[in-house]
């Protein structure tokens, strides 16, 4: 209060000061890879120019389970993070509990109603009043591959899973990986998606994963899911147990592996190690998949404070996330798109423009869909209840029998 006693300019000057330094944001992520740190540090100094000071709670951890499991450890204790980076129906779970803060105003400021797209906005809104801001959209059905590789392998992108077969042991000829997996929950979870939907088509997976329909999880289609899973898993090294994403995306990066099922985060990695699309990779959808497009989209919520700085803080953050120029900046590096439909393609490379254009396209023939595998697809213990089957039927621990059996059981009992 010392500045209120002086006069003039320089009390104006303090008072500013003063009020720059208490603004701050701790903020609960999961982006420590590479090029997820690198897209990062964009926010942060953004953030930085605007005078609020940025505290990081990383929680590693690819989708953000051990971030969620953080997060709940820190509500419960009373001792919020101001922001978090979050998912799809897990924004919702909080939602509900009423400890997110309103961005009503911002949002009605800068006409986030207009630019962002009606699928996120089901999970940024709640209860008609906004509560995150979307970052980005991301989307899992993508197969990130080795040019060199591919290029002794003939050249030709495989249409469909049966070309992809081929090209895996065309791979496997030349004495690399054929297809780098990390065994991770989540991860048998992205592959899974994929070949749900490059088996069955859109429909299927929409009676499938986000409808949950019994008799769709525990059919024939899904039998040659399995089946395809099962084939799959023979063209994975022995040590993809428990491998994180991005240590996959280097063994392809580095030429050790051929491909890699991942979302266009993995991206990030290849630039990070200075690699061109077209040049030294190549991105395709997901054989069999082209046309639709599995969507999660990283979000900032705010947990409501009674702290008058930290509430000016969340808005500058906030609304920093939305500055179209931030949009470009940030995705660039990150590998998504952006989550406003107004940003130009200009400056992004050839794997966003088509990741841009597939999401236009899917949009307009109804074949843009939650991903399961990062919580756009069902609530958090739904999604569980399919790693579980998923990860032990890929492990050899159940048989396709069992898993067609266990999966519609183990789905109903989450519900
Ligand atoms: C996703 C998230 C991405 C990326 C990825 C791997 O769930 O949306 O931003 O971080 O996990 O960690």
């Amino acid at each position: 209060m010392r500045h209120f006693l002086l006069a003039g300019t320089a009390a104006l000057a303090i008072s500013a000061g003063m009020a720059r330094a208490e603004e701050s944001v701790e903020v609960l992520h999961w982006w420590t890879a590479g090029g997820e740190a690198a897209a990062l540090n964009v926010l942060k100094d953004n953030l930085a120019k605007e005078g609020v000071a940025w505290k990081d709670m990383p929680v590693a951890g690819g989708s953000g389970v051990q971030a969620m499991t953080a997060l709940r450890a820190r509500v419960t204790a009373g001792d919020s993070p101001t922001a978090v980076q979050m998912l799809g129906f897990d924004i919702r779970d909080w939602a509900e509990m009423g400890v997110l803060a309103n961005l009503d105003d911002l949002a009605e400021k800068q006409g986030w109603g207009n630019v962002i797209p009606a699928a996120l906005q089901e999970f940024s809104k709640y209860d008609g009043h906004w509560i995150a801001a979307p970052v980005n959209v991301h989307s899992t059905n993508w197969l990130w591959i080795n040019k060199a590789a591919l290029d002794k392998a003939g050249g030709k992108v495989p249409a469909n899973i049966d070309e992809l077969f081929a090209l895996l042991d065309a791979f496997k000829a030349q004495g690399i990986i054929p297809l780098a997996h990390g065994g991770q929950g989540w991860q048998d979870g992205t592959l899974w998606e994929a070949v749900v939907l490059s088996v069955g088509g859109p429909d299927f997976y929409k009676k499938a994963v986000l409808e949950a329909d019994p008799e769709a999880l525990g059919g024939d289609t899904m039998r040659t899911v399995f089946d395809d899973m099962t084939k799959l898993r023979s063209y994975f090294d022995t040590s993809f147990s428990g491998r994180d994403w991005n240590l996959s995306s280097a063994l392809v990066i580095e030429g050790k592996a051929g491909a890699q099922e991942m979302g266009d985060w993995a991206k990030g990695e290849f630039l990070r190690a200075g690699q061109k699309p077209g040049e030294d990779f190549v991105c395709i959808r997901f054989p069999g998949t082209q046309g639709s497009v599995l969507f999660n989209s990283d979000q900032f919520v705010m947990f409501e404070q009674d702290d008058a700085g930290k509430t000016e803080a969340q808005l500058k953050l906030a609304s920093a996330v939305e500055d179209p120029a931030f949009q470009i900046a940030f995705n660039t590096v990150k590998g998504s798109v952006p989550a406003r439909t107004d940003v130009p393609d200009t400056d992004f490379d050839d794997c966003a423009k088509k990741g841009m254009k597939d999401v236009v396209e899917a949009s307009a023939s109804g074949n843009f869909m939650g991903s399961l595998a990062h919580g756009y697809g069902q609530p958090a213990a739904v999604k569980e209840a399919v790693f579980d089957v998923v990860t032990q039927h890929l492990n050899g621990q159940i048989t396709t029998d069992e898993a067609l059996k266990r999966l519609p059981e183990a789905v109903a009992a989450a519900q």
